[in-house]
C-alpha cells in the first residue's frame, strides 16, 4: 500500500478503508511476509465481542521485523541504545546483530523449557536484552507479558498468576537516574506467591549482589553461551497470541489485554509509517517504557517491521539534569521524537537554557501520547523543541486498540493544538450521547465509541471473555466503547477530553481507582477509602484519597506516610496518593454507592456547586469533607 502523501490521498485512502475495508487491509497486508495467505480477511461480531483478522494466514512477526530486512539492511542500525548514565557508551545494534541475539535468546528460552503458547513474564529495565527477550518470545511463539519495572511485588503476583507464567526474565537491577532498583529482589518476593513459575533467568546490568535460588534461578550470560544463534521462526496463525499486556480496569483486578500476531503487525506498521511519515534511515525515538503498549507497538514492533532505526533510552528526562532529552536528540541526531504530555509539562518548568544549549535541528516530527495535551504544553513543545517547523502528532489510542486510532499525519493533516484531529484510515469513530444514541452531526460532545473493527484491536481479556464483552461492548451494543469522552468540532476534528470511567491517568499511566483503594484498605488502621483524580500541573491528574479510619488518627502525617509507602509496596511508586484526607464518612446514596462526582469536585477545589446532595444517606458528611479538603 502506498503511503499517504497528500491530504487528497488521505481522503481517498480513508474513503476506501470505510467503503471496502477488506480490500483496503488486504492491500496493506500484502506488503508483509506471510508463509501462507489468509482464507478470510475479517470475521466479526461486536455483540459477541469476537473479531478475527487474516484467519488461517501463517506468519511469524519476527521474520517481518528481522529476517526480511537482512538482504538489504543487515548492517543498518536497528536499535540505538542510550544508557541511563551519559558517560557510559551508547550502543548501535544492527539488524544482523539484533537477529543473532534474538535467535540466541529464543534458543535459551527453548533450552529452559519454553514452548509455543507458554507465557513468559518479562520484568526488565530498558536495556537491549528486553528487546531481545520480547522478540525471542515472538520467534518461538511464546506469549510475552511485560510488566513495567516500576511495579512492585504485589502487582507482579497478580499479573504472573493471572497469565500462569512459567518463566520470568529479569535483571539483577535497574538504573533510574541516580538510583539503583533491585529488580531481582522484587521478583524473589513476588515468586513466593507464584506457583506456576519454574525458571528465572537473570541478566546482569547493575552488578548488584542478588540471591539465586538453586534449581530455579540461572544467569542469562551463562545460558546464552550454551545455545547456538540459529533459530527457525515458529509458524504462527494470524490469530495466535502474540502477547498479553495488563492495563487497569474499573475493578481492582487488572485486565490482561490479548493481542494476536497478524492484525497487530499490519496495523502497528501501517500507522507508524503513516502518522510519522517515517523516511528510510531516519532516527526515531519514542521515550516510553517497553512496559507499556507504546513501547510494544512504537519502540519495537511497528518501527522494526518498518526497518526503522529506533532509539531505546534507559534513563529518565530529569537526570543528570533537565536537559537530558535534548542532549540525546543532539547526540543521536534524532529526526522523530515521540513523548508524553507529562514529560513535556515537567521539562517546560525547567529554565529554557536546558533546551537552548542543544542543537535540535535534526528534528522533523514531534509526537505525543498518553493523555490529553493542554494547549500551553502543545505550544511550548511546538515552539521550543520543534522551532515552529515540526508538526506535533497527537496520537490518541489505547492498550486495547494496539495502535494509533485518531492522529494527524505529519505535514499532511492541518493541526489544531490539543486535538488528536482526524481518524486514521480504517478507523470509524462514533460520538455517543448518554442515552446511547449516536450524535451524527459535527459540533458535538459525548462518549467515544468505534463502529467497526480494525486489525490490531485486542481480542479478549486473558481468561475472561465475559469481562471483555461487558467492559467494551455492552455500553453501546454493536460498538466498541473506549471509556473516553470527546468533542467533535465543526470541522470534524476530534479532541479527547479524558476518561469517563473510574480510570485515572497519572503521568500518562493508567490506574484504576479501585486498585488504589484496595491497596490503601490493606492498612490495618483503614476502614474504607475512595480515590478520585484531580487536575495536576505536571502529572495531568493527581491521586486524591478520602480515607475513613477505625479510630481518628493521632498523627495524621505519620499515617499518611505509611499509607503512601504501603501503596508503593503493593502497586508501585507511581500509584502513591498525592493527597490523603481523613474523613469520618463518604457521600453515599441510599443504595450504598459512593457519589464520586462530589468527591471529584471537592478534590478539584470547586465546592461552589456540588449538585443535588439530597439523595445521600447522610448529607452532613459533605460539609465535613468540604471543610477538611486539602
Ligand atoms: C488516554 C496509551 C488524549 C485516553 C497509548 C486513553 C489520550 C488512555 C491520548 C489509554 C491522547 C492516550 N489524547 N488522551 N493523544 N492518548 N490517551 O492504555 O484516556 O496506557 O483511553 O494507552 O490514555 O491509555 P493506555
Amino acid at each position: 500500500m502506498e503511503i499517504i502523501h497528500s491530504f487528497a490521498s488521505y481522503i481517498d485512502q480513508y474513503k476506501r478503508s470505510i467503503e471496502n475495508p477488506e480490500e483496503f487491509w488486504t492491500e496493506v497486508a500484502n506488503d508483509f511476509h506471510w508463509r501462507k495467505n489468509w482464507d478470510s480477511v475479517l470475521e466479526w461480531d461486536f455483540h459477541k465481542a469476537e473479531v478475527q483478522w487474516f484467519k488461517d494466514g501463517k506468519l511469524n512477526i519476527t521474520e517481518n521485523c528481522l529476517d526480511r530486512h537482512l538482504p538489504t539492511c543487515a548492517n543498518q542500525t536497528a536499535i540505538i541504545w542510550e544508557p541511563n548514565d551519559p558517560s557510559e557508551a551508547s550502543i548501535h545494534i544492527t539488524y544482523q546483530e539484533l537477529y543473532v541475539n534474538v535467535c540466541r535468546v529464543a534458543n535459551m528460552l527453548k533450552a529452559n523449557g519454553i514452548q509455543k503458547g507458554d507465557r513468559v513474564c518479562i520484568y526488565m529495565p530498558m536495556i537491549p536484552e528486553v528487546a531481545y527477550a520480547m522478540l525471542a518470545c515472538a520467534r518461538i511463539g511464546a506469549v510475552h507479558s511485560v510488566v513495567f519495572a516500576g511495579f512492585s511485588a504485589g502487582s507482579l503476583i497478580d499479573r504472573i498468576n493471572d497469565a500462569g507464567c512459567k518463566l520470568v526474565l529479569t535483571s539483577d537491577g535497574a538504573y533510574r537516574g541516580d538510583k539503583v532498583i533491585g529488580l531481582k529482589s522484587i521478583i524473589d518476593e513476588a515468586l513466593e506467591k507464584c506457583p506456576t513459575v519454574e525458571r528465572v533467568i537473570v541478566a546482569k546490568r547493575t552488578m548488584s549482589r542478588v540471591a539465586m535460588k538453586p534449581g530455579r534461578d540461572v544467569w542469562w550470560n551463562d545460558e546464552v553461551k550454551k545455545v547456538t544463534d540459529s533459530c527457525a521462526a515458529e509458524e504462527m496463525d494470524a490469530e495466535d497470541l502474540l502477547f498479553i499486556l495488563y492495563t487497569s480496569g474499573s475493578t481492582g483486578k487488572p485486565k490482561g489485554m490479548v493481542h494476536t500476531c497478524g492484525g497487530y503487525m499490519v496495523f502497528t506498521n501501517y500507522t507508524f509509517r503513516t502518522a510519522f511519515q517515517y523516511q528510510e534511515r531516519q532516527v526515531y525515538w519514542c521515550t516510553a517504557d517497553v512496559g507499556w503498549i507504546t513501547g510494544h507497538s512504537y519502540i519495537l514492533y511497528g518501527p522494526l517491521s518498518a526497518g526503522a532505526i529506533t532509539l531505546m533510552f534507559e534513563g529518565i528526562p530529569s537526570w543528570p539534569d533537565m536537559g537530558r532529552f535534548w542532549h540525546v536528540i543532539e547526540k543521536h541526531r534524532v529526526n522523530i521524537f515521540y513523548t508524553a504530555p507529562t514529560a513535556i509539562r515537567s521539562l517546560e518548568k525547567a529554565p529554557l537554557s536546558f533546551v537552548k544549549q542543544y542543537d535540535l535541528h535534526s528534528l522533523k516530527v514531534l509526537g505525543t501520547v498518553g493523555e490529553p495535551i493542554n494547549e500551553e504544553a502543545w505550544h511550548w513543545y511546538h515552539e521550543n523543541i520543534g522551532h515552529g517547523k515540526c508538526p506535533v502528532i497527537d496520537t490518541w489510542w489505547q492498550t486495547e486498540t494496539g495502535g494509533f486510532m485518531i492522529s494527524p499525519i505529519a505535514n499532511i493533516t492541518k493541526l489544531k493544538p490539543a486535538y488528536a484531529t482526524l481518524p486514521l484510515p480504517g478507523i470509524q469513530p462514533a460520538v455517543m450521547d448518554e442515552n446511547g444514541n449516536e450524535l451524527l452531526a459535527n459540533g458535538v460532545e459525548g462518549r467515544l465509541a468505534i463502529r467497526f473493527p480494525w486489525p490490531s484491536m485486542a481480542r479478549t481479556i486473558y481468561g475472561d471473555h465475559q469481562r471483555f464483552k461487558d467492559t467494551y461492548f455492552s455500553t453501546f451494543p454493536g460498538k466498541y466503547f473506549t471509556g473516553d469522552g470527546c468533542k467533535r468540532d465543526d470541522e470534524g476534528y476530534y479532541r479527547i477530553t479524558g476518561r469517563v470511567d473510574d480510570i485515572i491517568i497519572v503521568s500518562g499511566h493508567n490506574m484504576g481507582t479501585a486498585e488504589i483503594e484496595s491497596a490503601i484498605d490493606e492498612h490495618s488502621a483503614v476502614c474504607e477509602t475512595a480515590v478520585v483524580g484531580y487536575p495536576h500541573d505536571i502529572k495531568g491528574q493527581g491521586i486524591y484519597a478520602y480515607v475513613i479510619c477505625y479510630d481518628r488518627p493521632h498523627e495524621e502525617d505519620k499515617l499518611r506516610n505509611e499509607i503512601r509507602e504501603l501503596v508503593a509496596k503493593i502497586i508501585g511508586p507511581i500509584a502513591k496518593p498525592d493527597k490523603i484526607q481523613f474523613v469520618s464518612g463518604l457521600p453515599k446514596t441510599r443504595s450504598g454507592k459512593i457519589m464520586r462526582r462530589i468527591l471529584r469536585k471537592v478534590a478539584e477545589g470547586d465546592t461552589s456547586n456540588l449538585g443535588d446532595v439530597t439523595t445521600l444517606l447522610d448529607p452532613s458528611v459533605v460539609d465535613e469533607i468540604k471543610a477538611g479538603a486539602i
